[in-house]
């Protein structure tokens, strides 16, 4: 591991975070000259999915990997909602088919794999909701015993759900996410025994840049632009991360633009990328619907920056209603259906496109990080709900579908 600040070098090894010299991020790197000659070859005899590029993953023994079958999720191509807002090539990489309903599965089973390897016996994290859902599911697998620090009262209701299911210990703690990261990483300072599982673990990143290799995989081109929604900024950051390796490798000879969104209640990232500052100002109390991104001190930072720099791409934020319209219309139009935050990379899309930043041709891809099914009751409670209540009677039913024909909503 190098550290992104000093440059110290760290060989893999006991549990480590940050660097001990200036507690900058590291980063895992892979000696690319060692691989052999042609690793796709490889590659292309397994299936899609996270294991399927094992030789860029930091695990050494195949068998202390702790997988539920991650990654390889579905690329869409919207041609209904393109059309509709004027993008010929609009694609949604849906990570909601991942077994947990999130990205985090990918990061996850090379993380916990990661834990085994090291001998750890508790793992732990801080979590806005997907987090904990997916590291509760992956300790369950591997027996090791796990705890969550949650904002209390401000997770969605399908990941506390899945917490609760798959076993973890739950510590709601009054304050919010960035209050939860802070005493996560204080406590693993000072228990070795307990491993950090947020995306400050440069391992756990590593899992998560396989979507970047399925994407390339999966169109046989390289995007113009991945669309990724940002919190705590890891996700961005290990996208790009895997863009470039294959860079590095040969395999790909362009790379895409990143594009960070962030809702606008909170977005410091979107503000230190618009003024130039070299720093992020976190925001201390952030307000969003989308209780996914609802962060204000992005651990990550300085990688996300960095990745959207490198790139030529940009930050941008969106208001919760244009969440909201955007979930409402890559659901209506493509029959997905993703949760808020993930729905923030569709908005985002919109408003590029508003800011005449797009000309309507490029090979766009957004990432929906998370399934709809997580967070039901913020359709119920932002939807105009179409319920109409009939007994039980078919003259009713009948008159109910005449009414609609007369509307001209449907053709019986
Ligand atoms: N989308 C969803 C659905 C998420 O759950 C998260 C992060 C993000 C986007 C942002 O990704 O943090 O890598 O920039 N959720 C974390 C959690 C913070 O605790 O579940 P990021």
């Amino acid at each position: 591991m190098i550290c992104i600040e000093c440059g110290a070098k760290y060989l893999d090894g006991p549990s480590r975070y940050w660097c001990d010299r200036c507690n900058g991020l590291l980063e895992v790197v892979f000696d690319l000259e060692m691989l052999s000659a042609d690793i796709s070859l490889s590659w292309k005899k397994r299936p899609l999915g996270v294991w399927r590029y094992s030789e860029l993953l930091p695990v050494r023994d195949p068998r202390t990997v702790i997988s539920l079958g991650e990654g390889g999720t579905r690329l869409y191509h919207c041609d209904r909602l393109g059309s509709a807002i004027g993008l010929k090539r609009l694609f949604v990489k849906n990570e909601g088919d991942n077994p947990t309903g999130s990205f985090k599965d990918r990061g996850m089973t090379v993380g916990v794999s990661k834990a085994i390897e090291l001998g750890m016996k508790y793992t732990i994290c801080a979590s806005t909701g997907n987090t904990s859902a997916s590291l509760a599911a992956y300790s369950a697998k591997a027996g090791l015993k796990c705890v969550v620090l949650i904002p209390e009262g401000k997770i969605a209701l399908g990941k506390i759900a899945q917490a609760i299911a798959y076993g973890a210990r739950i510590v709601a703690i009054k304050g919010g996410f960035d209050d939860t990261m802070r005493l996560v990483k204080d406590i693993c300072a000072v228990h070795p025994s307990v491993y950090l599982l947020n995306s400050i673990n440069p391992h756990r990143l590593e899992g998560q840049k396989t979507i970047a290799f399925e994407l390339v995989d999966q169109l046989k081109a390289v995007p113009d632009y991945v669309v990724v929604p940002v919190g705590n900024a890891g996700n961005i950051s290990a996208i790009w991360k895997g863009f470039k390796e294959l860079y590095n490798l040969g395999m790909i000879d362009e790379l895409p633009k990143m594009v960070g969104i962030q809702a606008e209640g909170a977005a410091p990232l979107v503000k230190a990328f618009k003024k130039g500052w070299k720093r992020v100002e976190p925001v201390v109390d952030p307000k969003t619907k989308a209780s996914a991104i609802r962060i204000g001190h992005p651990v990550n930072w300085k990688k996300a920056l960095r990745a959207v720099k490198e790139s030529k791409g940009l930050f941008e934020s969106v208001s919760d209603e244009e969440i909201l319209r955007a979930q409402w219309a890559l659901a209506s139009h493509e029959g997905i259906f993703i949760e808020p935050a993930s729905a923030a990379s569709i908005a985002g899309v919109i408003k590029l496109r508003d800011l005449g930043l797009l000309d309507g041709d490029e090979l766009m891809v957004c990432i929906a990080t998370g399934n709809g099914l997580k967070d039901p009751k913020y359709v119920l409670d932002n939807y105009e709900v179409r319920i109409v209540r009939i007994s039980a009677e078919l003259h009713k039913l009948r008159e109910y579908l005449m009414e609609l024909e007369l509307s001209g909503n449907l053709k019986i």
